[in-house]
């Protein structure tokens, strides 16, 4: 079969289309021939290598332990492990090839991929593949602030804060699907499609700075993290949450060995004198949130905002495209 395969970490334009093996297929595990896969911004962090403490958190050391990248896929089933029950050949799939909050390649930029049974639902029939493979990372992580970290309830007033990116796109739709009131921020090429996600108000980052809104919030999801926890607390209610996502600005910022883990880790030795930061509450994956997100594609509420499609030889390109900014919610692998 073909796929891109990646011999170091790097630049992108180091990744080439090679022929290799079908991967292979534990008892538990579906075999999916891969209509489309998602870039996003773990996928960068381990074409890169950076930062580099991913390398000792299992993902290769010298090089990548898994040579094939991609994380989230959507695709027809090929064949089943001899234990799979819930999906057999034919069947339209969407999900991952990796667990929850992992770093490491996950072999979705192929013809086939090999995922566990328990990480894949049925595509919504209402999907195209290309939207379908734009939802589980994106979308769960959107269900893991929202819901397990920030304990999200009707009615409340939630900020996202980079709102038209990647998680932001399918938080902004999630919350408000759950009923709160939704202040979403970005960089003003993405304001008018917060608008069109659904969001209350937006605002545009380059010229009002959302601390100084003057208002109070019961949650603020920060994915780009971008100002200090000390100003942040001043719009968010004494009893609301702050969920930080934590984002490398795709190396921007410089900080090479750690990333953003240095600014987790300080929230967390914090969390216990502060009852507005979640500490590790919603680290554990309760093993639902990629079946909730199903339900709520099917239902309409969240519709993946799919920018552009690139098609599998042009992977270095996707990913390029990531780093140079402005994507309008997803970029999307394709494969013939
Ligand atoms: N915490 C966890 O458990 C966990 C798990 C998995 C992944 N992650 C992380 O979650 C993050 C997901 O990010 P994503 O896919 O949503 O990334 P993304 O698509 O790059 O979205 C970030 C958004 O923030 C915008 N932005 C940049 N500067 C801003 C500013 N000053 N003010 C407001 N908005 C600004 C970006 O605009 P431009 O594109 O124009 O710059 C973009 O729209 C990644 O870093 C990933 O590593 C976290």
């Amino acid at each position: 079969m073909k796929a891109i395969v990646q011999e170091a970490y790097g630049s992108p334009d180091l990744l080439r289309v090679r022929d290799v093996p079908t991967p292979a297929v534990g008892e538990h595990d579906v075999l999916v021939r891969v209509r489309a896969a998602s870039v996003h911004p773990d996928v960068w962090h381990m074409i890169r290598g950076e930062p580099r403490v991913l390398r000792l958190m299992g993902a290769g050391l010298r090089r990548p332990r898994a040579r094939i990248p991609g994380t989230d896929l959507a695709g027809v089933v090929e064949s089943v492990g001899s234990a799979v029950a819930r999906f057999g050949p034919g069947d339209e799939v969407f999900g991952k090839t990796v667990g929850a909050n992992a770093w490491r390649n996950g072999g979705a930029y192929a013809e086939l991929a090999s995922a566990h049974e328990d990480r894949l639902e049925p595509k919504p029939m209402n999907l195209s593949f290309e939207q379908a493979a734009a939802s589980p990372d994106s979308g769960t992580i959107a269900i893991q602030g929202l819901r397990d970290e920030g304990r999200l309830a009707t009615g409340q007033r939630v900020l996202i804060n980079g709102a038209g990116g990647g998680v932001g796109s399918f938080a902004v739709q999630i919350a408000k699907a759950w009923g709160a009131d939704v202040t979403a921020v970005d960089l003003p090429d993405k304001l008018e499609l917060l608008t069109s996600l659904g969001a209350d108000r937006v605002v545009d980052a380059d010229h009002e700075d959302f601390t100084r809104l003057g208002e109070r919030f019961d949650l603020i999801f920060d994915i780009p993290a971008n100002r200090p926890y000390a100003d942040v607390r001043r719009v968010l209610a004494d009893d609301g949450t702050y969920v930080l996502i934590g984002h490398d600005a795709y190396g921007r910022e410089g900080r090479r060995w750690i990333g953003s883990l240095g600014r987790f880790a300080k929230l967390l030795v914090r969390s216990p004198f502060d009852r507005r930061l979640p500490g590790l509450r919603g680290a554990n994956d309760p093993g639902d949130r990629l079946r909730v997100l199903r339900e709520l594609l099917e239902a309409g509420s969240v519709t993946p905002a799919v920018d552009r499609t690139f098609p599998l030889d042009q992977v270095p390109a996707a990913i390029r495209a990531l780093e140079e900014g402005s994507v309008r919610g997803k970029l999307v692998i394709t494969v013939p």
